[in-house]
């Protein structure tokens, strides 16, 4: 008799935990009806242990604190979930230096950011853009909308300076003479409060408790600088 075909739901989880692939497959597991009693039992094991595997998988990804599962920062539906500690400010350098430079990179309790001085005003923000991780401290900044953006070197997304507003540009398909407007995607880009006191500039992170795209890339495999050990 020929093996029988049964659709199964393929996914593939990355090492961070996320979903990356999802999508319909056909694969050769002959339907349990076809299965003597040891074929059943052999398929209700390989089905068991496929799941011990993605537990154990979905432990290592998060972490376990305290005999708890608590959320790791690179997970795109969790918050920042800070120790006491992780809010402290951290000072990252001098005044004078950065409004020499307009821009310098830190990090700020394990996590890795960077601070524009733009037009008198100082700005922080996750260090890699929340689109697929580009270095946003080696973009332009640009005025969009009257608004001050990085515009990443590699796709060239605008992310507000102010805000961490991801920026768009749109018409309305049905009066293409109508001249585009450019539109908020919302919050995508974590940003932090930079402080000044007595010539030193201090980072606090942000600690907003809202999914935010960037902190997928600002822990983890895609830190850009490895902090010391
Ligand atoms: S990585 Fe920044 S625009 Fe794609």
């Amino acid at each position: 008799m020929p093996p029988t075909i049964v659709k199964h739901r393929i996914k593939t989880v990355s090492p961070s935990g996320t979903w990356l692939v999802s999508g319909r497959g056909q694969v050769g597991y002959p339907g349990a009806g076809a299965l003597g009693s040891r074929g059943r039992l052999r398929l209700a094991w390989r089905r068991l242990s496929g799941v011990a595997t993605f537990l154990a998988h979905a432990v290592a990804s998060r972490g376990v604190r305290g005999g708890r599962l608590s959320p790791t920062r690179n997970q795109t539906g969790g918050s920042m979930d800070l120790d006491g500690s992780e809010q402290d400010p951290v000072c990252v350098g001098r005044e004078d230096d950065i409004k020499k430079s307009e821009r310098m990179t830190a990090v700020v309790h394990d996590r890795e950011v960077v601070i524009f001085y733009h037009k008198g005003e100082y700005h922080a923000m996750d260090i890699r853009c929340y689109h697929s991780g580009g270095p946003l401290h080696l973009g332009d900044i640009e005025d969009f909308d009257g608004r001050p953006c990085i515009v990443c070197p590699w796709h060239k997304f605008k992310i507000t300076l102010a805000t961490g507003e991801g920026l768009y540009q749109s018409i309305n398909p049905k009066d293409p003479s109508a001249k585009p407007k450019w539109c908020s995607k919302g919050v995508k880009q974590r940003i932090h409060t930079v402080t000044v006191d007595n010539g030193n500039i201090y980072v606090t992170l942000s600690n907003e408790p809202f999914k935010c795209d960037s902190d997928f890339y600002a822990t983890g495999d895609f830190k850009v600088i490895k902090s010391p050990s």
